[in-house]
């Protein structure tokens, strides 16, 4: 009597799917996304793929990976880390050999209008699959890099432990990639320790962020300003007035096909700005220096320009030598040495 009400207990686990079918079970790690009590609380990890401590680190060293470039599965030449350099805030000095110039690879876990400069790509995810088959990024075959991962002695053990499952697909590849940059987090800067009363800024780094702030200063934070000063950006597209004719096809109008967003592109954060050079989607400008001097006497109007550049009609916002060299002061105060130098980031 007893064997038979087991025996029935066992069908009914077995029907509900508890009985597990073999191996071990998969179990990874949640991942702790370290948050500032001052960052936006949404941020744009998706249902389907929590952060896990398993699934960042293969994300990783697929990051760093260069043996997944070439369409042949070997050229063996490119990897997310050849353009993405970490001490560059994960740009990189120069400009690449697509047209654009690069963006910083930071604080994307709160990003929630669209990756690249025009916010073309919707996500981090597909933002993987079009560097890894871009013919100017990383130029591989989707199917040639999961043939090549499943044949190394290691990846198919790292995938099961991050997604349960030894067959690699590319699917999970993104999946990978996308958490490790969703962990890259910046919040350790001067400014940052300011904002946590850990710090003082200096008289003239004060001046600078009082200059950032106010409309009748440098009137930078309406668009550099989002998420309460944490993010340093609103993620949102503007014409900024750095032009006056607009010939370039992958401006934010080719995302919304509205006239009106002609020479219209994301407003990058401004975190790590001194070490990210060169500036705008076009590198145009090498220095903060020349930066600051085009907010201040040249800015360009035409019908396209963002209401926010409130002082166009003055050609910029008309800046002393001193408040310039304030501004300044404050953008470097947004070097988080901590990020540049965090080893959970580097080559592993
Ligand atoms: C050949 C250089 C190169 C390689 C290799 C490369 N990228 Fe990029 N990446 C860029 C450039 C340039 C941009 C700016 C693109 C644009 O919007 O036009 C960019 C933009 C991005 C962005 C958007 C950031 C934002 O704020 O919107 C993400 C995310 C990104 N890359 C991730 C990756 C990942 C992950 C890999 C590896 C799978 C990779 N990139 C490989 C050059 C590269
Ligand atoms: C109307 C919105 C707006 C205002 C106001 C504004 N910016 Fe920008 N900023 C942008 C946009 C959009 C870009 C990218 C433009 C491009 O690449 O064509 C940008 C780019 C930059 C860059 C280069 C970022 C990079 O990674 O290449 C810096 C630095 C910068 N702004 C600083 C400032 C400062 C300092 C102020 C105040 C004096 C300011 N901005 C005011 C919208 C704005």
């Amino acid at each position: 009597m007893k064997k038979t009400v087991f025996i029935l207990f066992l069908i009914l686990l077995g029907m509900a799917g508890c009985i597990p079918e073999h191996g071990p079970t998969y179990q990874a790690t949640p991942y702790d996304l370290s948050q500032p009590s001052y960052f936006p609380t949404k941020n744009n990890i998706p249902a389907d793929n929590p952060m896990t401590e398993e699934g960042v680190a293969l994300g990783r060293k697929l990051f760093y990976d260069s043996r997944l470039s070439g369409r042949d599965g070997t050229d063996g030449i490119r990897s997310c880390s050849s353009c993405h350099h970490q001490e560059n805030s994960f740009e990189y000095g120069a400009p690449t050999n697509t047209h654009h110039a690069m963006l910083p690879l930071i604080n994307l876990a709160w990003n929630r209008t669209g990756l690249g400069w025009n916010g073309s790509v919707a996500t981090l995810e597909d933002m993987v699959l079009a560097a890894v088959t871009s013919p100017v990024e990383i130029n591989a075959d989707t199917n040639q890099v999961v043939k090549y991962l499943q044949k190394t002695d290691d990846y198919p053990e790292l995938f099961e432990k991050a997604f349960g499952n030894r067959e690699i697909t590319f699917v999970n590849v993104e999946k990978a990639i996308a958490q490790f940059v969703r962990s890259l987090v910046s919040a350790d800067s001067k400014f940052d320790r300011y904002l946590l009363g850990e710090e003082d800024l200096t008289e003239d780094e004060m001046a600078g962020y009082e200059l950032f702030c106010t409309e009748e200063g440098a009137d930078c934070f309406h668009c550099h300003g989002g998420g309460g000063l944490a993010l340093m950006t609103t993620n949102l597209f503007y014409n900024n007035g750095l032009d006056d004719e607009f010939n370039d096809p992958e401006d934010r109008a080719a995302v919304t096909g509205s006239h009106w967003d002609r020479g219209a592109y994301k407003a990058p954060t401004l975190r790590n700005i001194a070490v990210s050079a060169p500036y705008m989607h076009d590198g145009r400008f090498t220095t903060l220096d020349e930066v600051i001097n085009f907010y201040s006497e040249g800015v360009k109007d035409s019908e396209n320009i963002n209401p926010l550049m409130h002082h166009v009609m003055d050609g910029g916002v008309q800046l002393t030598d001193l408040e310039k060299a304030q501004l300044k002061a404050f953008l470097n105060t947004l070097t988080d040495e901590t990020f540049l130098n965090n080893p959970e980031y580097s080559r592993p």
